[in-house]
């Protein structure tokens, strides 16, 4: 037998080729894991000893070397060798290397299948909790916003043609609301990730008389996973995050294509500070909306990961196949991704500078208010289509005399509809119109200020 210093070196004769250590070494990225398995181990280690596996003595020695163990690695004294290929062989050796006999038995009834499982539900449960502070932030700035906005005025859009009046505010407030469900599915998703899988060892269970449900009330989980070969092998948390961090980024890119849009010469509705934005080297006359612009290009990068991650899992016999370790670089990164883009927005939400002139003349351009004048014209007798006619003929004949709705004479106005009286002036203005929808949902400043209430209180 060739010695080999891996821990599974028993049966091999032939000691691992220098590439392939290299090829499957994780330990480069699984290493911001040491915190989630330090705090895994010790509660293995209490439990091991709470059901007489191990002596007092080595689990207190086992305790105290790994809370060491983690003191070295966060003041970054800690030695990582690829030769011990991952996060969890690199801390058991050095614990073994610290304390020596105790330090062999803390893996007694556990296998780094159903450790590396708990460690990323460790690591992802809390990563959850950041986002979803980062989530709340964004919230506050939107209406914070909002209530500085509810009567200004922009055109709504469909097909990104002018369609009708609605405020700023109202427009924020549609952010909001995905925001809302973003941070319902992510409690949902943390909800079905908080269930332990050590005990699963291997793949089987283990022969020890462990107290499984001990070990998770220690680590903080709801319960203990109910299949062994499940509890190695699922990865659908990890899936479902990401899926969750996907709808995320595809509402931060809406907003951030909006922004970009809205910033343009060609809008004009807002603007970025300075701060936000970046020149360009050849361009003097440039100032680019990078934030947002970046956002929308990083979501392709978390759908991109998500994609990884359902083809990694794809066709995998069980239990745990080495391609699992392929889940760690996605994972992190879209966290990453994800807790960065939701800061930036928080961060320059409250920079936005509304010009509400520009998306006020914009709004009267677009003649906005004219499903407004059909609805008086049935509110007059006629039937919706006849009034959907005269209307369009109106507009027509606006467009040919560069007049708005609201600028033709009543007597214009009239000649498309006898009926049609003075009080046509209150509903055709873009106040009117906003005014007009007055219900749960609607755009009417008072209803937009009563939902701002709403959303703050249910914030808290
Ligand atoms: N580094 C491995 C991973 O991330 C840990 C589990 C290794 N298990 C095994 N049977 N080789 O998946």
């Amino acid at each position: 037998m060739i010695p080999t210093n891996q821990s599974w070196g028993g049966r091999f004769s032939q000691p691992t080729d220098e590439f392939v250590k290299i090829f499957g070494a994780s330990v480069f990225f699984d290493k911001i894991l040491a915190p989630y398995d330090i705090a895994g181990s010790i509660a293995h280690a209490t439990m091991l000893y709470e059901v007489g596996i191990l002596t007092d003595e080595e689990k207190s020695q086992i305790i105290k070397g790994l809370n060491t163990i983690l003191a070295e690695i966060k003041a970054d004294k800690f030695n990582w060798s690829i030769d011990l290929e991952d996060v969890h062989m690199n801390i058991e050796a050095r614990l073994v290397e610290m304390i020596g006999n105790a330090g062999k038995k803390l893996h007694t009834g556990r296998s780094r299948n159903d450790q590396v499982a708990t460690d990323i539900r460790l690591y992802l449960r809390e990563q959850i909790d950041a986002i979803s502070s980062e989530i709340k932030r964004l919230q506050i700035a939107l209406l914070d916003l909002a209530e500085t906005e509810t009567n200004t005025i922009l055109p709504g859009f469909t097909h990104l043609q002018a369609a009708q009046p609605v405020s700023f505010a109202h427009h924020m407030m549609a952010y909001f609301e995905m925001l809302s469900r973003d941070a319902e599915r992510l409690v949902d998703c943390r909800k079905r990730m908080n269930s332990m899988p050590l005990g699963s060892a291997a793949l089987a269970g283990t022969t020890y008389p462990i107290n499984r449900s001990r070990t998770a009330t220690l680590l903080g989980f709801e319960n203990s996973c109910n299949n062994s070969l499940d509890g190695v092998s699922d990865r659908d948390f990890a899936i479902e995050f990401l899926s969750v961090a996907s709808i995320i980024m595809m509402h931060l890119s809406r907003f951030s294509e909006e922004l970009i849009l809205w910033s343009s010469a060609q809008f004009d509705f807002i603007e970025l500070p300075d701060s936000f934005c970046t020149g360009s080297s050849i361009m003097p006359q440039k100032k680019n909306p990078d934030v947002p612009e970046l956002v929308r290009g990083k979501t392709g990068r978390v759908y991109g990961n998500l994609t990884s991650m359902l083809t990694i899992m794809k066709s995998q016999p069980l239990a745990y196949n080495k391609d699992n370790q392929e889940d760690k670089e996605p994972l992190f990164d879209t966290v990453d991704t994800l807790k960065a883009c939701l800061r930036v927005f928080g961060d320059m939400v409250p920079t936005i500078r509304t010009k509400r002139d520009n998306m006020y003349n914009a709004a009267k351009k677009g003649y906005t208010t004219a499903t407004d004048l059909a609805d008086y014209l049935v509110k007059k007798g006629l039937a919706f289509r006849d009034a959907h006619e005269v209307v369009g003929k109106s507009v027509a004949y606006g467009i040919q005399e560069k007049k708005d709705l609201s600028e033709l004479s009543l007597e214009e106005l009239q000649k498309f509809n006898a009926d049609i009286e003075s009080d046509v002036f209150d509903i055709l203005s873009l106040e009117g119109s906003l005014c007009a929808r007055d219900h749960l949902g609607g755009t009417a400043p008072k209803q937009v200020i009563q939902a701002i209430k709403t959303a703050r209180k249910a914030l808290k």
